[in-house]
């Protein structure tokens, strides 16, 4: 019988979108394999589950993409090249300082030039100055995906990518992604009709792909999940659970209302609490603390 993850791809092949942005990863991954880069892949944003094959209706997943593009800068900054695996429209490194309307208040008109306001030019020049480092080292490589099935199908094909760099690749799985889809088989093709009366719609569980991850495709490398819970007195425990089950390296546990300036960073052996003021970029130190990790992984 096949395994649930291996029927999962036979049912849900990627679209083309998805299959051609695998040709630019080869030559970005060839590249820093010979500069002996270490390498993170960072997921964020949240996937969609389409009700309907050409797609009105779908169900969402919650992710800004707060949390992968601050802690993709910081990879950086640590010196990794990054590849972002993200949801269009979900923020974006460097970039996520700009948001449309943030951006025009940025500027200002003089004479017949448009300038950055004074006091906003610090954060200009900062965000500037980091993409402008990461694009002229070719350091940030973009993927995207919109739907579970892309979302999942690219893992799979990236983290196999990665696996060369052996336990240089760091993998920090921070999209919000779904357990519940509708298999392509039981959707509709068109739109489903509202004179139908209510539908009544069952999804099927999504296979969870940290064991595959783990087990066969990128088995050296140091993977990192996310938990994200909304009732606390679940986390840690769901935390441990995930641990046990998929023997990755982390979990960072959070909660849907405090994730901001809280988190919980879960190991096989400990339990570690990170706070941030409101001030402060907690990404700062969770990278900060996942690359020391790293670090003592690698020399072990
Ligand atoms: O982007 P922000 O607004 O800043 O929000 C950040 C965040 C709250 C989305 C982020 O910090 C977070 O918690 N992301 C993970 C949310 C999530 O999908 O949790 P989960 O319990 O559904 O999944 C746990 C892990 O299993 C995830 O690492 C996921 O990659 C993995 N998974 C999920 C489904 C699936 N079929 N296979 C998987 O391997």
């Amino acid at each position: 019988m096949l395994k649930f993850w291996e029927d999962f791809f036979l049912k849900n092949t990627p679209s083309k979108e998805a299959v051609v942005q695998l040709e630019s990863l080869k030559s970005f991954t060839t590249e820093h394999k010979h500069k002996n880069s270490r390498i993170a892949l960072v997921t964020s944003g949240g996937t969609i589950v389409p009700l309907e094959r050409n797609t009105v209706r779908f169900v969402d997943n919650f992710s800004a993409g707060t949390r992968g593009s601050i802690s993709a800068e910081y990879f950086l900054k640590h010196g990794y090249a990054v590849v972002f695996m993200y949801r269009p429209k979900t923020l974006e490194p460097f970039a996520r300082h700009f948001s449309t309307l943030s951006l025009l208040d940025t500027l200002e008109e003089k004479s017949d030039l448009i300038c950055v306001k004074k006091e906003k030019l610090q954060v200009v020049k900062n965000a500037l100055t980091g993409y402008s480092k990461a694009k002229g080292e070719n350091k940030l490589h973009y993927l995207t995906f919109t739907t579970l099935s892309d979302y999942l199908w690219l893992l799979r094909e990236v983290s196999q990518c990665l696996s060369v760099f052996g336990k240089d690749a760091l993998l920090y799985l921070a999209a919000a992604v779904s357990d519940f889809y509708l298999p392509t088989e039981l959707m509709p093709v068109h739109k489903i009709e509202s004179s139908g009366g209510p539908p009544t719609i069952t999804l099927e569980i999504v296979p969870k792909m940290l064991k595959p991850l783990v087990n066969l495709w990128a088995p050296d490398a140091y993977v990192v999940s996310f938990k994200l819970e909304t009732d606390v007195s679940r986390l840690i425990d769901k935390c441990k659970a995930a641990i046990k089950n998929y023997s990755h390296k982390m979990v960072i546990g959070n909660m849907l209302q405090t994730r901001r300036h809280k988190v919980v960073l879960v190991d096989c052996s400990s339990v570690n609490e990170i706070t941030a003021r409101e001030e402060e970029e907690i990404e700062e130190k969770i990278v900060k603390e996942l690359c020391d990790k790293h670090q003592q992984f690698i020399d072990m």
